[in-house]
Formats: C-alpha cells, sequence, structure tokens
C-alpha cells in the first residue's frame, strides 16, 4: 500500500430481503418534508411505490414528489429539484431507483442552495461545496454503478453537449442505502447486463493503473472472480437470489473507494463512455462495454505485466507457453467473449452514434489514461476502431 490514504464512506446500508423495514425507523432521524425522487415507471409496477409511500405517511411525512428522472439525468431536471426543495423546504431527498435517481438526487442536495450556477461550480470548476447540502438516501432498484455507495453524481448538460461526473465530498453520500436484490429481479435483461458491465468496468478503471505490490489489487480480482461466476447464474436464471445478491455486493463494493485504496487509476474507457452518452443518450455500461476492448487494445503494451495477471487471475488462462503480449492480448480477448457472452453490443453504430459524431465525441472527451495518457486525437482512432 505505497500511497498514504484516507479511507471513509459514511453511508449505512441495510442489505437483504428485509431490509426496507429499517426505513421507518431511520426517517425519525429527518424533519417532515421528504422529496419522493424517482423515475418513469419501473417503482410503481413494482408495487415499491405504494410501500414507501405508505412508511413515509405512516412516520408522519409530507412528500413532495419529483418524478420522471431520465436514464442519463438531465441538468434542467436538477434544476426543476432544486427549485422545488427549496419551495418546499424538503428535509431529505429519499431516490428510489437506479443510479440516475440516485445521482440526480446528489445533485439536486448540491444545487438547492447553491449561490450561483451549480453546473460551473460544480461539475465544470470542481469547486467544493460550501453551502448547505440537503441529506440524501436511497432505495436501490437497479444495480451498477454504486452510487448508493459513494459521492459521484454524474449529469448530463443538453444545451453544452456534456455528460459531467463529479465525485463529492463524503457528506453527499447517501446517509443510508436500502438493497433488496429482489428489487432487481424485474430489471429487463439489457439492463441488467449493461449493469454488470458497468461494475466490471468500474473495477478495471482501478486496476489498470499504478503497480506497487498491494492488497487493492487482489481485492478487485476476488470481486471480478465472483461477479462473473454469479452473472452466469443470473444469465440463466434471473431470480436465483445467491447470484442477484452476489452482484448487487460486487457493485456497491466496486466504487465504493475500496477498492481504489491507494491506487493510481484509470478512469479513461467512463470519460470516453460519457461523451459518447452525451451524443447518444445511450445506456452507460453498454458503451462501456463497446469502448473498453478498443481502449485496451491501444494501451496494453504500456502495462503489459498487469495484462497478463489480469489473464492469469481472472480469466484463468494457461500463459505457460505464451508470450507477455500472446497472453495479454488472450485476456483481452477472454473479457470480448465474455461481452458478447452476455449479450451487450460491440459496435458504437449499435448505440445510435453516426459517423459525423465521432470527431466531436473524441473532442470533447477529457483527455487522460492511467498506463497511457490519450489525447483526442488517440481517443478518435479508438472511436473509430469500435464504430
Ligand atoms: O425510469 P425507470 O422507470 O425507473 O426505469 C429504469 C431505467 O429505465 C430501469 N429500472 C430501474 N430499476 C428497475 C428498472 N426497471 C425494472 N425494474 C427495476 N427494478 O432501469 C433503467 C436504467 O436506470 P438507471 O438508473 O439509468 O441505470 P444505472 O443504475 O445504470 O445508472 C446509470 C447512470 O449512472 C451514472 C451513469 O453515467 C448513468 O447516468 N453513473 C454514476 C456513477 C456514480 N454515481 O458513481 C458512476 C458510474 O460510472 C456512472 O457513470
Ligand atoms: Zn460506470
Amino acid at each position: 500500500m505505497r500511497n498514504d490514504f484516507t479511507f471513509y464512506n459514511p453511508t449505512k446500508i441495510y442489505f437483504g430481503r428485509h431490509a426496507i423495514d429499517n426505513l421507518a425507523e431511520e426517517l425519525r432521524h429527518y424533519g417532515k418534508r421528504v422529496m419522493l425522487a424517482y423515475g418513469k415507471s419501473a417503482i410503481k409496477k413494482m408495487g415499491l411505490y405504494d410501500t414507501v409511500v405508505e412508511i413515509l405517511t405512516q412516520a408522519g411525512k409530507e412528500i413532495v414528489d419529483m418524478p420522471g428522472i431520465k436514464p442519463n439525468p438531465t441538468y434542467a431536471q436538477v434544476l426543476e429539484g432544486a427549485r422545488l426543495v427549496r419551495e418546499n423546504d424538503v428535509d431529505l431527498i429519499l431516490a428510489v431507483g437506479g443510479g440516475s435517481v440516485i445521482d440526480c438526487a446528489k445533485a439536486i442536495s448540491v444545487a438547492a442552495y447553491c449561490d450561483g450556477d451549480p453546473w460551473e461550480k460544480y461539475w465544470e470548476k470542481f469547486e467544493p461545496v460550501a453551502n448547505r447540502v440537503v441529506p440524501v438516501a436511497s432505495i436501490l432498484t437497479m444495480t451498477g454503478t454504486a452510487s448508493e455507495m459513494n459521492a459521484g453524481s454524474v449529469i448530463t448538460n443538453e444545451d453544452k453537449m456534456i455528460k459531467g461526473g463529479r465525485v463529492f465530498s463524503p457528506n453527499v453520500n447517501p446517509k443510508f442505502s436500502i438493497l433488496n436484490p429482489e428489487y432487481t429481479y424485474s430489471v429487463p435483461k439489457y439492463q441488467m447486463v449493461s449493469g454488470i458491465f458497468d461494475i466490471m468496468s468500474h473495477l478495471m478503471e482501478q486496476y489498470f493503473s499504478g503497480d506497487d505490490d498491494n492488497t487493492t489489487d487482489y481485492i478487485i480480482e476476488a470481486i471480478l472472480l465472483s461477479l462473473i461466476h454469479s452473472t452466469r447464474i443470473a444469465l440463466q436464471n434471473p431470480t436465483d437470489y445467491d447470484a442477484r445478491s452476489n452482484i448487487m455486493w460486487c457493485a456497491t463494493m466496486a466504487l465504493n473507494k475500496i477498492t481504489g485504496v491507494s491506487k493510481e487509476q484509470d478512469w479513461e474507457v467512463h470519460a470516453i463512455e460519457h461523451q459518447v452518452g452525451a451524443y447518444t443518450d445511450c445506456t452507460h455500461g453498454a458503451g462501456l462495454a463497446v469502448v473498453s476492448i478498443p481502449y485496451y487494445k491501444y494501451i496494453y503494451r504500456n502495462g503489459i505485466a498487469k495484462f497478463v495477471r489480469f489473464a492469469k487471475n481472472v480469466w484463468h488462462i494457461d500463459t505457460d507457453h505464451l508470450t507477455d503480449d500472446e497472453a495479454a492480448l488472450a485476456g483481452i480477448d477472454a473479457l470480448a467473449k465474455f461481452i458478447v457472452e452476455m449479450g451487450l453490443p460491440t459496435r458504437l453504430r449499435d448505440l445510435g452514434t453516426t459517423e459525423d459524431m465521432i470527431t466531436k465525441i473524441a473532442k470533447s472527451t477529457v483527455p487522460g489514461g492511467g498506463y497511457r495518457r490519450v489525447e483526442a486525437s488517440d481517443i478518435e482512432y479508438i472511436l473509430r476502431e469500435c464504430f
């Protein structure tokens, strides 16, 4: 653990079939007015909306409704939510849904009392939040992002054509999150596998960078092994509780800071996908699946030992008779095959990208990387490889 670190994650997790039973007790710590934030229709179809409204009503709360938060939540929705929070003097924002709903709730929580333009301050200039932050809590229904246990908030500014990610300080983390794996049973297969690839990508963004002998890399490998194992079971039987609960916890662990401890990190696959998303509104994990293979083929020689280790430890490839180059590529190939096995797309055109978008996406992506820095021209090459 070569690099000094501070680890602090203040989110309380209630996990399991009966996790919702803790909601009433938690609500006692907050004031009367609760904003109920959710997406289009999933929680109503599941009956979860009625359950939550009943618990809130019995707890004597006044509900401020914030429906219709879109996948890839927009800045316009953040501003609308912030206005509602101020007008109703909201005491707690309860996000019920996937990463988009929770990310939007966090954005609303920092934007409501921001003095100035929140986008400019928080998503462009990355200023620390000095204004009042409204507490957020979550009930998770779709697994992948780990937004339930982190301070990340990814918002699409439609006017600027930027999908911007920001990680706030831990006071923006949800105060508590309720995780019942059974809530994820109704997630459509495409969303399920997109969420699973998002988890894999979070792990790989942290793994493929920095090569001291550290415990964190072993933890990442272990989570990847569990995730691949449980994914194969969930693909056959989406209501296998053990598999869905493992996947849910893998997701939370993959981006609650524990798998980043002491590590340099990459995050360029995410940077590229966010701009693909800004132009196409594609599903986040599907975009990551498309971009990952050409990206890793482009950079692997700069971190070859780690890619060989990935082939051996994650995909159990016998590398004894292979050169390092062959072994590294065999690992990337195993990843590519798993993407196909899950039924995820492999081409940008399948996500609605048109050729005229490629240069614009490349130029608007924040350059960076782990083993190798990539600039707009490199990103354009990577995008053309998977177009
Ligand atoms: O709108 P509703 O009706 O709720 O439907 C949603 C949505 O269409 C549906 N869904 C959710 N739970 C369901 C369900 N359908 C049936 N049954 C259920 N139980 O699933 C769809 C996708 O939901 P969404 O919240 O968009 O998915 P996800 O959790 O993957 O979140 C994606 C967003 O999170 C950002 C992404 O960029 C994207 O904007 N990220 C957030 C991160 C963070 N906070 O740290 C990190 C990630 O890298 C990521 O960038
Ligand atoms: Zn992600």
